[in-house]
């Protein structure tokens, strides 16, 4: 017989992991649906990791978001991954069972969802340019062709991994790389994503101010307390739009959230009662 009044254990593994704010979403999502679980911060550096996604399996843990540095370590540790890790070469979902690892990818999801259904932003026979090449913008650009664009343009300040990046998803003619350069030519888009990881040094990256225009929808995958340095610099360039990724974290812990436990939270809720 189990004992009901035990709470079920999950955790988010990153490195350095402090300042998450996973544990505060899942425990307001757990509250909204009266889900008997607590959520934990592990801490573990990248020779450390395999041990302590393990060790929580083996200490009954059911599940772990995974943030950086490990999301592509996770993906090589899980015996199952989801169409959508596979895409994203990259795993941010852990359901543990029996001491088998299952592993998905919520980014992706959780990124559509808050640009369109949140932000109320269409995607759809939009122009769209992702600057960066890496792992986040890996993580969204399967996710974002979904959605029928007119086309997505990879710009990464190092072209061979944007080049990489698009060879990734075949040859899908709405999909092109391009150098940092070549986007002075281009006119205003409709929908600049932030994918670099440039603002977590306070830096922008050289991005040409003729790529924002008052219809441009702008959106950094980073969060902060303040404006990014990417929305600061969005809304100087006069865009009609800049918001950074706190919808996106929220949407996908959301996700994650249905995947562990087949309950939906409000989202809606939390966004309202924790602006970011
Ligand atoms: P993540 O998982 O966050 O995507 P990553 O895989 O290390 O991290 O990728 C970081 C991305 O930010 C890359 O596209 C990187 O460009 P390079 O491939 O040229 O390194 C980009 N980036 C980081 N700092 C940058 C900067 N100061 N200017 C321009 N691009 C930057």
């Amino acid at each position: 017989m189990t004992n009901k009044s035990v709470p079920d254990r999950y955790g988010v593994v990153g490195h350095p992991v402090d300042h998450s704010r996973s544990p505060l979403i899942h425990t307001v999502f757990a509250r909204q649906t009266g889900q008997n679980l607590t959520y934990e911060l592990i801490d573990a550096e990248p020779g450390a990791f395999e041990t302590a996604v393990r060790g929580f399996g083996a200490a009954g843990g059911k599940g772990l978001n995974i943030t950086v540095p490990h999301k592509e370590a996770a993906f090589a540790l899980c015996a199952d991954r989801s169409e959508a890790a596979r895409l994203a070469g990259a795993v941010n979902t852990i359901s543990i069972e029996a001491g088998r690892l299952r592993g998905d990818n919520t980014d992706g999801d959780g990124f559509i969802r808050d640009v369109t259904v949140n932000q109320r932003q269409a995607l759809t026979n939009r122009r769209i340019v992702v600057l960066g090449a890496g792992g986040a913008a890996r993580g969204i650009v399967g996710p974002l062709l979904g959605e029928q664009p007119a086309e997505v343009v990879i710009a990464n300040r190092t072209s061979d991994r944007a080049d990489q990046l698009v060879a990734l998803f075949g040859t899908d003619p709405r999909l092109r790389a391009v150098s940092f350069d070549a986007l002075k030519e281009m006119p205003a888009v409709d929908v600049l994503v932030n994918a670099t990881s440039a603002g977590l040094k306070g830096e922008v990256p050289p991005f040409p101010p003729s790529l924002v225009g008052p219809q441009s929808f702008c959106y950094d995958l980073v969060y902060g307390s303040l404006d990014t340095p990417f929305v600061t610099w969005a809304k100087a360039q006069g865009a009609g739009r800049a918001v950074q990724g706190w919808g996106m974290l929220v949407e996908q812990a959301a996700q994650s959230f249905w995947i562990w436990r087949g309950v939906r939270p409000d989202t809606k809720q939390l966004l309202k009662q924790i602006p970011r």
